[in-house]
This record gives structure tokens, C-alpha cells and sequence, in this order.
């Protein structure tokens, strides 16, 4: 039996099936970081996965990094974003917001007015970032921030996941990958703190498992999943020893009680991240990364995951599900309008079932 189109359930989320939409950041809400009509149609047109996992969104106006990249913190972003949550849950689909605060991975032109970048550590980030306006920029010497304010960060996760139930979401993701702040506490080369979330391996990932914590406290941990990729760099990061760094965040997190935890393939050789997260994680878990039907069939008989999630493959496949399940060619995506704004290369790829209908 082919278990991808077997419903499931994850904590407090009941999917429709084991196909899910991994989190694209696409760059279409507005330049004051408000979700667009555009998004409300993508999303919608996507509402047969058994779970979509929405774009990197910032918990707090200091978290934004990117140009045209969603948040939710204030109230006109909630009131655009129940459009989303109200358009996928009235076709039958679940979906969750992924919590992106870019920490140091930020660029002054890409920011809210008023807003800092902050790190762990006053260590910039090697790296450039699109801007709007001022083309390809060099990211911003963060603030290194204080134990009060690192505090308060945890509270923005805390509010954050309140307002996306609020508007709507069935649950939240914690980006803990890509070189954003979780990592950035994570990695050795952009945490030099000295104090309780620095130093040994324990104090480095205590941010991580806080925000959780506060998290689940908010909204209910079967309603709280994780994202991580053991191992990986992007975003100028350095973990000497993923394996022990995925293991210790598997101990951390094993009691809470988490929806599930979303874990890429590790770039790292011979770092067989899904089997470690399979041993040391007893939730559900959704495995990542150039899986296409076959592959990602063969990794739930296996018993490997309880559900695949795909990225690139929902670009140009509004109707994925569908698609999979009668072993339908899949279309290929534009690259070059993955970040641009507007409707083209994002709500205007067809769906197959939507063809049928007009043909
Ligand atoms: C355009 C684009 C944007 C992405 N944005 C995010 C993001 O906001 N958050 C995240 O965790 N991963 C992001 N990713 C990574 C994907 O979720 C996924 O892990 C990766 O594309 C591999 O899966 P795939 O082989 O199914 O595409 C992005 C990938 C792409 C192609």
C-alpha cells in the first residue's frame, strides 16, 4: 500500500494525507512585510497537501531580514494572513506558519523602520543579501544581545505563535536551521557569549529549546513542530560536531511533546540525520529534500517518516497530491520569478484538475 495518501495525525494536527509543503520563502507579501491577495491564492490553490508549512515569517520587526518577507507581529499582518488560513481551510487543507527571525542574516535597506539586526554575538554574518533598493548588500553588524533582551526575544516567539493562531494557523514551525538565530546560537563561530547560552553544547542550544518551551506553553505543543538540518552552513554558520548537536537537540526535545519535528537531509557525509532523528525522537516526523513520489513512498514503508515534505516540486505543481496520486508528469518551474512580486511564476501555474475542467 501506498501509505503517502493515508491520513495521519501529529499532536493536535490532523493531516489529510503524509504530503506536505515545505516552507518556501517566495518574497510576495508587501514592502511593509503585510501577506498580499497573491498569497491568498497560492496558498488556496495548494490546499491538498495533507499539511502546508508556510514561508519563513519573522516573529518581531527585528527579525525580518529579507525584502518582501511576511511577519506576524502586528495586527494588519494577522488580519492579511486569516485570508490565507481561512482560503486553505475552507478547501479542507491544514496549515502551519514556519517562525523565521533572521538574527544576524539581515540588511538595513530590508528593515522595518526602528528595527535592529541582533545576534547572540556582534559578529556579522559572511554574507549579501537582495535588496529592493539598493541591489546586493552586505549584512548588518548585529546587536550582541543581553540576557533581558534575549528574554524578550523568546516572549516575541511566545506572541507570535498566539497571533498566528489567532490568525488562523492550525499550528507554528520553528525555523532552527539555514543559519538564522536559533543556529546563530547554535553555531561556535557566531556565539562567543560567555554566560548560560554560550560555551558547552548544552548552553548553545538552550535558546532553541526555550522558544519551544514558550511556544508550547502559548499554544499547545501538539501544535509546535521544529525544523532543523543537521550540518548545514548556509548563512556563514559553524557546527564542528552535528551529530552530537542533533543529539542533543533530540534529548532536549524528546519530552516535550511536540506536533513533530521536520528534518532536511544532512549535507554532511555520512551524517544519516533521518535515522538518528527516527532513533532519538519518539514524535512524528517529516523527512526533507529531493524526494519525488517514489522516493518519498519508500522512505513511510520503510517505517523511516510519518510524512515527506516537498518544496520545489510545489512551485509548478499546485495539485501535487493529485498529481502523485495518478502518476501524472511533473511541470518544471521558472527559477527567475521565484522571489519576484506579483502573480507570475507563483498563483498562475495551472493545475492539472483545473485543465480537465477547461479542456
Ligand atoms: C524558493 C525556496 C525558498 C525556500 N524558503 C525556505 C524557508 O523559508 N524556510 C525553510 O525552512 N526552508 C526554505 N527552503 C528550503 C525548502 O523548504 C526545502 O528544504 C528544500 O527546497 C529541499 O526540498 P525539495 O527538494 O523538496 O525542494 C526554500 C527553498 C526554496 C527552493
Amino acid at each position: 500500500m501506498n501509505t503517502l495518501f493515508a491520513p495521519v495525525r501529529f499532536g493536535d494536527l490532523e493531516l489529510a494525507n503524509r504530503i506536505v509543503m515545505a516552507p518556501m520563502t517566495r518574497s510576495r507579501a508587501g514592502s511593509d512585510h503585510v501577506p498580499t491577495a497573491v498569497m491568498v491564492d497560492y496558498y488556496a490553490q495548494r490546499a491538498s497537501a495533507g499539511l502546508i508549512v508556510a514561508e519563513g515569517t519573522s516573529p518581531s520587526a527585528d527579525g525580518i531580514g529579507y525584502c518582501r518577507t511576511p511577519g506576524i507581529y502586528n495586527d494588519e499582518q494577522i488580519q492579511a494572513w486569516r485570508q490565507v488560513t481561512e482560503a486553505v481551510h475552507a478547501r479542507g487543507g491544514r496549515i502551519v506558519l514556519q517562525l523565521m527571525h533572521c538574527g544576524r542574516v539581515a540588511a538595513r535597506a530590508n528593515k522595518p523602520a526602528g528595527s535592529r539586526s541582533v545576534a547572540p554575538s556582534s559578529v556579522a554574518a559572511n554574507a549579501k543579501l537582495f535588496t529592493d533598493t539598493e541591489g546586493m548588500a552586505d549584512t548588518d553588524l548585529p546587536h550582541a544581545l543581553t540576557l533581558d533582551e534575549i528574554a524578550e526575544v523568546i516572549g516575541d516567539y511566545r506572541q507570535a505563535a498566539l497571533n498566528a493562531r489567532a490568525a488562523g494557523f492550525d499550528g507554528v514551525e520553528l525555523h532552527g536551521t539555514s543559519g538564522y538565530l536559533p543556529m546563530q546560537f547554535i553555531a561556535t563561530n557566531s556565539n562567543q557569549r560567555e554566560d548560560r547560552y554560550g560555551g558547552p553544547l548544552e548552553n548553545r542550544i538552550r535558546f532553541t529549546l526555550e522558544v519551544l518551551e514558550a511556544m508550547a506553553g502559548a499554544i499547545g505543543a501538539g501544535r509546535v513542530g521544529l525544523r532543523l538540518c543537521p550540518g548545514n552552513p548556509y548563512n556563514d554558520v559553524d557546527d564542528l560536531n552535528p551529530q552530537a548537536t542533533l543529539e542533543a537537540l533530540l534529548a532536549g526535545i524528546d519530552g516535550l511533546g511536540l506536533a513533530y519535528l521536520h528534518i532536511m537531509r544532512s549535507p554532511v557525509p555520512g551524517l544519516d540525520a533521518f535515522a538518528i532523528a527516527r532513533q532519538g525522537f519518539s514524535g512524528a516526523l517529516i523527512v526533507n529534500d529531493g524526494f519525488d513520489g517514489d522516493s518519498a513512498a519508500r522512505q513511510l514503508e520503510a517505517g523511516a517518516a510519518d510524512a515527506v515534505s516537498f518544496a520545489r516540486h510545489y512551485i509548478a505543481n499546485p495539485d501535487l497530491v493529485e498529481r502523485l496520486r495518478e502518476g501524472q508528469a511533473l511541470a518544471r518551474f521558472d527559477r527567475h520569478t521565484l522571489y519576484s512580486p506579483g502573480p507570475a511564476g507563483y498563483s498562475d501555474y495551472p493545475s492539472r484538475a483545473l485543465e480537465s475542467v477547461l479542456e
